[in-house]
């Protein structure tokens, strides 16, 4: 239906009829002479409808409107001096037109489509409206270049593109599961994937050696700027590896995928590495914005000797607890005393009893608690937290937990306020030494998943302190995101009966629920592991947008649902009784 797309054609074609396809991306009358920019799915390029030189392509040009189809049959001339448009690739020609067909007609657009302002839920409701923007076409672009980079990079490194099933049992990765009624076996039900992580490792059971899928993953959660219900994985297993092997598995293939991107330059040679327990401590965070210092210190030595019972209390038990400062540097004449105040209100939100502060003046440390500490103490504050005149330290006390999340969250909102993010860098780490196990409320749940290998004592599972223990997992995070994550896998069933134990699975709910891994395991399992980059994370950071749903074709709203097909929606009655099952009118009951 056309000669060429509407990007192809310039200076070369001056003379030559082309034919051309796409939508009225906007319509002018210039008093008898109509301009129409037609748009396919790349570019656009301005067709000249003058009754001069085709009577009939201008009577039609007068019906067409914004976004109706039309195909248009013209000679290419170059546009009058000064009529260039740069911004254009197509910008230097114009197709005089001889012959215009309109193919389709459209409604008027029910949102403006180029307005990101507007509001999203229509946006949704009209995706494949909003899908037809220049903007959006960008970005799928972007995410189909990057995915076929992944799987070139995947395939260079000798891994085996493997589907894994959607319809499946429960794989535990810490959300509700989205359930698939069976109508074979009534009241019995699938689960979607939240990731193929037991296929993967049951694949290197298989001796497949290197395994990697770009797999939609499904999880029942709160969601998030940079979460959705149904997203995609970029999961790689291998057997015979160290830590350092996948993880250089996985440097490489960001920096295949970078560079297949022109974003080569953004992407270090080396990535930098933190232990867990050095994010938490230094930002309070597993997944650390390194785009900007801030870092914390701990002061609870200090405090211990300070005349304030509070304050001393918490300092004593530094297992429990921690006083941490947080220094601005020359945060004393930038920030006013309004905004000290709303500070204190802002971590408050998070669980602070308040928020300490110490101001550096040129005659020594000021503020409402020096009177608490002796000089040498307060010397000593100045030393640690490397203070200079016009610098303003925040300090949060209380338990370790609330204070380090708050302070870590006080931290990023500081950068923010302050403008300290250089929105243009990449910076990446490794997040190494996670601890295995985290007790909430008495309960023992893995952080990564119940699969990640424990650090052995002379290969054994040996456990004093449950929150000691640490695992071989790492996560990569870029900018303060956590990109994806990954962990040595435990091969050994008896270690896996232990630690299935340990998070307090009975043997008979474990091998309910595992009996196909537990069973495997013992089938000569190579020691493998593994990790899962977040495909739609990456893209949002690559595309420098905030919301996940924009890197998305056909996305859920905040509340999972789809704006466009309106689902979830209900079921016939007869599709009901088929799988046996009723639906209550009140859920509660
Ligand atoms: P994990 O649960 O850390 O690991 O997931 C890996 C990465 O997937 C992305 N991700 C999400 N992206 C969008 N919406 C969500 N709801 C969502 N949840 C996770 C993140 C995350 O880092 N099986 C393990 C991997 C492994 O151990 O190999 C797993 O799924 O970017």
């Amino acid at each position: 239906m056309r000669t060429h797309y509407c990007a192809e054609i310039n200076e070369s074609h001056v003379g030559e009829v082309v034919k051309v396809a796409g939508w009225v991306h906007s319509r002018r009358d210039h008093g008898g002479v109509i301009f129409i920019d037609i748009r396919d799915n790349d570019e656009v390029v301005q067709l000249v409808c003058d009754p001069a030189d085709s009577a009939e392509a201008h009577k039609i040009a007068d019906e067409v409107r914004d976004q109706f189809v039309i195909i248009a049959t013209g000679k290419v001339r170059p546009r009058g001096e000064g009529l260039e448009n740069p911004k254009l690739k197509t910008g230097k020609v114009e197709i005089v037109v001889e012959d215009l067909l309109i193919e389709n007609r459209s409604l008027p657009m029910p949102f403006e489509l180029d307005d990101t302002k507007v509001n999203e839920e229509i946006r949704l409701k009209y995706r494949y409206l909003d899908l037809r923007t220049q903007r959006m076409h960008n970005i799928f672009k972007l995410r189909s270049n990057v995915t076929i980079a992944a799987r070139n990079s995947l395939a260079k490194q000798r891994f085996l593109e493997v589907e894994t099933p959607v319809l499946t049992k429960s794989t535990p990765e810490g959300a509700r599961d989205y359930l698939v009624p069976s109508r074979v076996f009534p009241g019995e039900f699938f689960a979607l994937p939240q990731s193929p992580q037991l296929f993967k490792q049951l694949l290197m059971v298989s001796a497949f050696d290197r395994y990697f899928q770009i797999a939609k993953c499904f999880r029942d959660e709160d969601l998030r700027a940079d979460r959705q219900p149904e997203f995609t994985q970029i999961d790689v297993e291998m057997s015979f590896c160290t830590q350092d092997d996948v993880i250089n598995t996985a440097e490489t293939l960001l920096k295949d995928i970078f560079e297949a991107v022109d974003m080569g330059d953004k992407i270090p040679t080396t990535f930098e590495r933190m232990s867990y327990n050095d994010a938490m401590e230094k930002y309070g965070s597993d997944k650390p914005d390194l785009r900007f210092n801030l870092a914390m210190v701990n002061v609870d030595d200090i405090f211990a000797n300070c005349q304030n019972e509070i304050f001393s209390n918490i300092a004593k038990d530094s297992k429990r607890n921690r006083i941490k400062a947080l220094k601005v540097p020359n945060g004393d004449n930038i920030f006013s005393k309004r905004q000290m105040k709303g500070f204190e209100d802002y971590v408050r939100k998070f669980g602070a009893q308040g928020l300490g502060y110490f101001q550096m003046k040129e005659d020594g440390l000021k503020g409402p608690l020096t009177k608490f500490f002796n000089e040498d103490d307060l010397k000593a504050i100045v030393d640690r937290c490397e203070l200079e005149i016009g610098d303003v330290v925040f300090f949060g006390a209380g338990e370790k937990k609330v204070v380090l999340d708050y302070m870590g969250r006080f931290r990023l909102y500081l950068a923010e306020l302050m403008d300290l993010i250089n929105k243009d860098e990449y910076r990446f780490v490794w997040i190494i030494d996670f601890p295995m196990f985290e007790v909430e409320d008495g309960k023992v749940k893995a952080i990564h998943h119940p699969f990640t290998m424990p650090k052995l004592k002379d290969g054994k599972l040996a456990v004093d302190d449950i929150e000691e223990l640490e695992s071989i997992a790492y996560d990569i995070v870029l900018n303060g995101t956590e990109l994806g994550g990954g962990s040595i896998r435990i091969h050994k069933e008896d270690i896996q009966s232990e630690v299935f134990k340990l998070l307090g699975i009975s043997e008979e709910e474990a091998n309910e629920k595992f009996e196909f891994l537990l069973e495997a395991l013992k089938f000569g399992a190579p020691p493998h592991g593994g990790f899962a980059l977040g495909l739609d994370r990456l893209i949002m950071l690559l595309a420098k947008t905030d919301s996940i749903r924009d890197v998305i074709a056909f996305p859920k709203t905040q509340r999972s649902q789809c704006m466009l097909t309106k689902a979830p929606s209900g079921v016939d009655a007869e599709q009901l009784k088929e799988l046996g099952l009723r639906i209550k009118r009140n859920i509660n009951q």
